[in-house]
């Protein structure tokens, strides 16, 4: 085994790639202590699958390095390889083979016993939810299971370092929690786990560590804690139907944070960070704005997504449209993705 003897895992320093002119990581500098979770977050086309590409040895740096259990991803890949099992977003499913075969033939890859290899199958397989399926071909699986299918399949051989990337994306909220779950009892375990996702709450849920990407650089990093008292706690949000009242009702809200609430003039949603205030905030919300004989509609109080981390970290919506004006740091990316562009 390697251990580097500093606690640290995985170390990322100054890492750089480029696609022809696109610049997907522009020096990223990151740690993750052993056993601990890393929540690597940032909207599409932050850099994150890149950042696991070359942590997982199959993609080459431009510049920077990084190293996984003491093991440099470029000059000892093989090394590094060996320590991981399957990693990244797809491992070697196939599609015509029982899910239990799936997990046998990986457990004969990495040179266990034919009877070691079944029961290792067997053992995850109950741990995650399959053993109903066992028998089945992986085809019939449910979008949730194919998904558990791909962790166990990279749990397979043990591997002391994990990189997931997306884990949840796609899936509805029931296979979401069941992914939750099974990735707490890995991290309980004692695995180290590089996480990638565009969901704050998913981080929050999971990571120790947080750590904002936003195309190729890092724009914050901490715990989950610190990254929301950035952005000020719960959010309170309502759409004001008649826009010639909009400016009242930010007026009859405004006392209510530190902050200045957000105002889409567009679709007359305002949105108000509460700290932690919860339901509290929200009922003196309601009576602020009756007492101004504001209407409004669709009244909601959420947890800060990672919109609103975008909003108070950089100043601007992660969505805008194309037209406004602004740095062009956020201009439009997600808008243009969404249009198709
Ligand atoms: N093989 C590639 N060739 C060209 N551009 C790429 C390639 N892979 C990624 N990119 C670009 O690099 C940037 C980062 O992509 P990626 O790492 O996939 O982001 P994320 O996983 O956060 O969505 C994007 O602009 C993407 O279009
Ligand atoms: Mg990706």
């Amino acid at each position: 085994m390697g251990g580097n003897g500093t606690g640290q895992s995985i170390l990322v320093e100054g890492l750089e790639k480029r696609f022809g002119d696109v610049h997907a990581l522009r020096g990223i500098d990151f740690a993750v202590p052993r056993g601990s979770v890393l929540g690597l977050l940032g909207p599409n086309g932050a850099g994150k699958t890149t950042a696991v590409r070359i942590l997982t040895t199959l993609l080459t740096p431009d510049g920077g390095r990084a190293v996984v259990e003491g093991f440099d991803v470029v000059r000892d890949a093989a090394a590094v390889r060996r320590l991981l099992g399957l990693a990244g977003q797809s491992a070697a499913i196939q599609e015509e083979l029982t899910g239990r075969e799936n997990l046998e033939i990986i457990g004969r890859l990495y040179h266990l016993g034919r009877a070691e290899a079944g029961r290792r199958a067997d053992e995850l397989l109950e741990r995650f939810d399959l053993a109903p399926a066992a028998h089945r071909p992986a085809k019939t699986y449910s979008g949730g299971m194919q998904r558990r299918l791909d962790l166990a399949a990279s749990l397979v051989a043990h591997p002391a370092v994990l990189f997931l990337d997306e884990p949840t994306t796609g899936l509805d909220p029931r296979g979401r929690s069941g992914m939750w779950e099974v990735i707490r009892e890995l991290v309980a375990q004692g695995t180290t786990l590089l996480l990638t996702t565009q969901y704050l709450e998913e981080a929050d849920e999971l990571a120790d560590q947080i750590v904002v990407i936003d195309q190729g650089a890092v724009i914050a990093a901490g715990t989950s804690e610190q990254l929301k008292s950035k952005v000020g706690g719960d959010v309170v949000e309502f759409t004001v139907p008649d826009a010639s009242r909009l400016g009242d009702a930010v007026a009859a809200v405004a006392g209510l944070t530190d902050g200045d609430p957000f105002t889409d003039q567009e679709t007359g949603k305002v949105s108000v960070s509460i700290g932690d205030r919860g339901s509290e905030a929200l009922i003196e919300v309601v009576r602020r704005l009756d007492a101004a004989a504001v209407e409004i509609a669709g009244l909601s109080l959420r947890r800060p997504s990672l919109d609103d981390v975008f909003l108070a970290l950089t100043g601007h919506a992660a969505e805008e449209s194309a037209a406004t004006p602004g740095p062009p740091r956020r201009r439009g990316r997600r808008a243009r993705q969404e249009a198709g562009a």
